[in-house]
């Protein structure tokens, strides 16, 4: 038995398939290259929740008008929550159902939520929904106030759909559990969204930018990394609990990266300070673990992309809660409709008292 439920296969799944040896991603069949980068995140939402892309794309504008009112609850306590706590409690505030209402709210309400509380914490308004825009571009219209370029929506779709599913991760595996008891789509999506909060899941590519901004220019790689590791610290956007190789998804925002750069979005002394980051840190690493390989994970080029698209560092993790949200709903909906209740099993390593309990 491992603590960390390593090996254990706890769900059959048609959605995803994460092969951590090849370094492959399958999502609904399609390998992530024929995906990132070259369909719409409608299209691969589609072929996760099996139904029309169109009909799909239609239901989704419709849900990102209708969730849109819940911003005027926003207050000052909410503000005041970290803004993945602020998402959370917003989509709270959804009605929970097993239906294709509540599926299609859910997966629109990330967007809207984390669009209008970024523009309400600057003092802004919100920017209510287009529903004649794609998500990816009504999410940056939302955010930005204004249309955003091709090269910005084709850098976010490119992320949204890298991110979308992922196979039993925490936060998938935490909404099938919540699915199974059929509390409803809303309460397994919560539950999901807690558990990506996490630094050592969603929440590691705003420490990612913490670090290069740490590290301030290329010539202090060595020392800074040398020091982190030194004092036992983990190194943000490296490692992961399936890939013993590069992570796909990796290369595929490195690549969106690149295009958004040649489009004149990313400062160069920025990339030049992350690809030397990530060569040092890869060697110091290797070094340092010989027997564990540790490679870039989708967290390091997540972070340079978003703050690219000057998203704010601490929004990140609700941006990938747009994304992989859309697995979340699928994978809840696979659950429910094997009918099952997931309830393992504990060891009990306690004490056997036999004495009565003195008073
Ligand atoms: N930096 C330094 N050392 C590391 C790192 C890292 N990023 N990742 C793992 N290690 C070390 C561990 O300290 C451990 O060393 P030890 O055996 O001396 O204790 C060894 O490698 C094996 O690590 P495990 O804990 O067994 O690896 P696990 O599978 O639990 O970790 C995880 C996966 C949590 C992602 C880890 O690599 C990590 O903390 N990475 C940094 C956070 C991060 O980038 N998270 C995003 C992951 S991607 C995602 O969830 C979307």
């Amino acid at each position: 038995m491992s603590s960390g439920l390593d090996d254990v296969i706890a769900a059959e799944t048609a959605l995803s398939d994460v092969d951590g040896l090849q370094g492959r991603l399958i999502i609904a069949g399609h390998s992530l290259d024929a995906l990132a980068g070259q369909v719409e995140f409608e299209a691969v939402l589609a072929l996760l929740l099996d139904c029309d892309p169109a009909d799909l794309k239609a239901a989704i504008g419709a849900a990102r008008l209708r969730v849109f009112d819940h911003l005027s609850a926003v207050d000052g306590a909410l503000l005041n929550m970290s803004p993945v706590e602020a998402l959370r409690a917003l989509m709270a505030r959804l009605a929970d159902g097993e239906d294709d209402e509540t599926a299609h709210a859910l997966i629109a309400a990330p967007a809207v939520f984390t669009a209008g509380l970024t523009r309400l914490r600057q003092g802004l308004s919100p920017v209510p929904p287009d529903q004649t825009l794609g998500h990816t571009a009504d999410m940056l219209t939302m955010t930005y106030g204004r249309h955003p370029a091709p090269e910005q929506v084709a850098a976010l779709e490119a992320y949204l759909v890298t991110v979308v599913d992922h196979g039993l991760n925490a936060s998938t595996f935490a909404a099938r559990v919540v699915a199974s008891t059929r509390a409803g789509l809303t309460s397994a999506v919560l539950a999901a969204l807690s558990a990506l909060k996490g630094p050592l899941h969603g929440g590691a590519p705003g420490p990612v930018l913490d670090m290069l901004d740490a590290i301030g220019q290329p010539d202090n790689a060595e020392k800074w990394l040398t020091r982190a590791l030194g004092d036992g610290e983990r190194l943000m956007g490296f490692g992961h609990r399936i890939y013993r190789v590069r992570d796909p998804r990796a290369d595929a925002l490195k690549a969106a990266l690149a295009k958004l750069a040649a489009a004149g979005y990313v400062p160069p002394e920025r990339l030049t300070l992350a690809e030397t980051v990530e060569a040092t840190a890869l060697r110091l690493l290797k070094q340092k673990k010989p027997d564990r390989p540790l490679e870039t994970n989708v967290e390091f080029y997540t972070a340079l992309l978003l703050e690219s698209l000057c998203l704010p560092r601490g929004a990140f993790t609700c941006v990938f809660a747009a994304g992989r949200v859309g697995g979340w709903v699928a994978h809840a909906r696979e659950q429910i409709a094997t009918g099952r209740l997931m309830r393992p099993q504990s060891r009990y390593i306690g004490h056997n008292v036999t004495a009565p309990l003195g008073v």
